[in-house]
């Protein structure tokens, strides 16, 4: 084992040299463990640079954190053990400790991935969703004690939120997630597209789970129409170091979507929400997540003549049930085109009024869309609708 031996001498130096990046622990020697993987990154604990591991499970992560002496002791029952593969990352060298079936092992290395070592600032956010703060202080969220700004908790407990969401779906789709780790080689970027991405604060606190804390190689693209919110986003990201999170100006309707694992609209205004919905479903991205705003499209064809009289005169309902007319009808649209689709509330009313959430998971198989349609149809007639936007963009289905 004197592999071993050598390889965790390469990390206690990498310590003590502060080179060290990060340290991932795979290949479960038990296949039929829950446990799948350990990170394993330094952070300042109570004024002590302590080992932080995360043990990451199927379904929970559980976070531990050990001096460096007990650290070191934890990683020699780990490595070589419990586990076979461990990747060391050092901002000198990269590092693998491979163990095979005949127990034969061995240690590789090449040049670094990472030139810089990462903040070893402890994760003050104990939800564990957030890793870096700093994106989040340049934002006006934080202040420089990563302290909640005045009158900026509703945005702070709505990042969150939404990384909370997301981080439920992908572990509800796995296959999103495959071949998608950082530190396995020829693995494929996640790539997701954040339409009327605003001033990013979603965008930001979704790159810094993906990657920093889930450790995957992840591409995020922002599109915005306001020019100033472009070049204010990209110099946060390169301030944080987000190397693949991009801001570029443009119109949703014109935009180009590359290759899309996930389509993201938050509060895009009116039919921009049907415009990015109609480009999700296009590139057949495997999750569309939005957030419908305003929804004047069909408040202005909804006729009065119609049972709903005695609602439609008041202003207000009018307003509500045009919302839930518009939003049935988009979810619909999503299950005919073969996405499993939930509406719900995102964050409670108190934090923000446009909290109705929409989320369609590309289903496996094929699904006969007539029934979905037919309920559009009726749905329409009922409300004296001529056309909903999103089927103006998706023309295969208007009869
Ligand atoms: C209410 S903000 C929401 C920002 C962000 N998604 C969030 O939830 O925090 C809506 C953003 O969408 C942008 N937007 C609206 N329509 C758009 C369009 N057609 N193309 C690109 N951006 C658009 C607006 O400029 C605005 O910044």
């Amino acid at each position: 084992m004197n592999s071993q031996i050598d390889f965790i001498q390469k990390i206690s130096e990498s310590v003590a040299k502060d080179t060290f990046v990060r340290l991932t622990l795979s290949k479960n020697a038990d296949r039929s463990s829950s446990l799948k993987k350990v990170l394993i990154k330094l952070a300042m604990i109570k004024k002590e640079l302590q080992y932080s591991f995360v043990f990451r499970h199927e379904t929970q992560d559980i976070t531990k954190n050990f001096s460096l002496k007990n650290g070191e002791e934890e990683l020699g029952k780990l490595i070589g053990n419990e586990f076979w593969i461990a990747n060391l990352f050092t901002t000198e060298r990269d590092f693998v400790f491979e163990k095979n079936k005949k127990g034969k092992t061995n240690i590789r290395n090449g040049k670094p991935t990472f030139s810089q070592k990462p903040d070893r600032q402890h994760d003050k956010d104990k939800s564990g969703l957030i890793h870096k703060t700093t994106y989040l202080q340049e934002l006006g969220i934080l202040d420089n004690k990563d302290r909640v700004q005045k009158g900026k908790g509703d945005k702070y407990k709505q990042i969150k939120k939404f990384v909370e969401v997301v981080a439920d779906l992908l572990r509800k789709n796995p296959q999103i997630l495959a071949n998608k780790l950082t530190d396995v080689d020829g693995q494929k970027p996640m790539r997701i597209v954040d339409m009327g991405s605003g001033k990013g604060y979603l965008t930001f606190a979704l790159y810094d789970y993906l990657v920093n804390v889930l450790n995957l190689k992840a591409k995020i693209t922002g599109v915005e129409i306001r020019e100033n919110l472009i070049e204010i986003c990209n110099n946060i990201a390169a301030n944080s170091k987000f190397e693949n999170l991009h801001f570029e100006q443009g119109f949703i309707q014109g935009y180009e979507l590359p290759e899309t694992d996930i389509l993201i609209a938050l509060h895009a205004c009116d039919t921009a929400t049907d415009e990015a919905i109609a480009k999700g479903i296009k590139a057949d991205a495997q999750l569309i997540i939005c957030a419908p705003c305003c929804h004047k499209q069909i408040r202005k064809q909804i006729k009065d003549d119609s049972l709903l009289e005695p609602i439609l005169n008041f202003g207000i309902l009018k307003e509500r049930q045009a919302e839930i007319v518009t939003d049935t009808i988009r979810a619909l649209i999503l299950e005919a085109n073969g996405y499993k689709t939930k509406v719900f509330e995102f964050i409670s009313m108190d934090h923000t009024g446009k909290n109705v959430m929409i989320v369609g998971q590309k289903r496996k198989k094929e699904i006969d869309p007539t029934i979905y349609l037919e309920k559009v149809k009726e749905l329409k007639k009922q409300f004296g609708i001529d056309f909903h936007y999103l089927e103006k963009l998706i023309p295969r289905f208007i009869k």
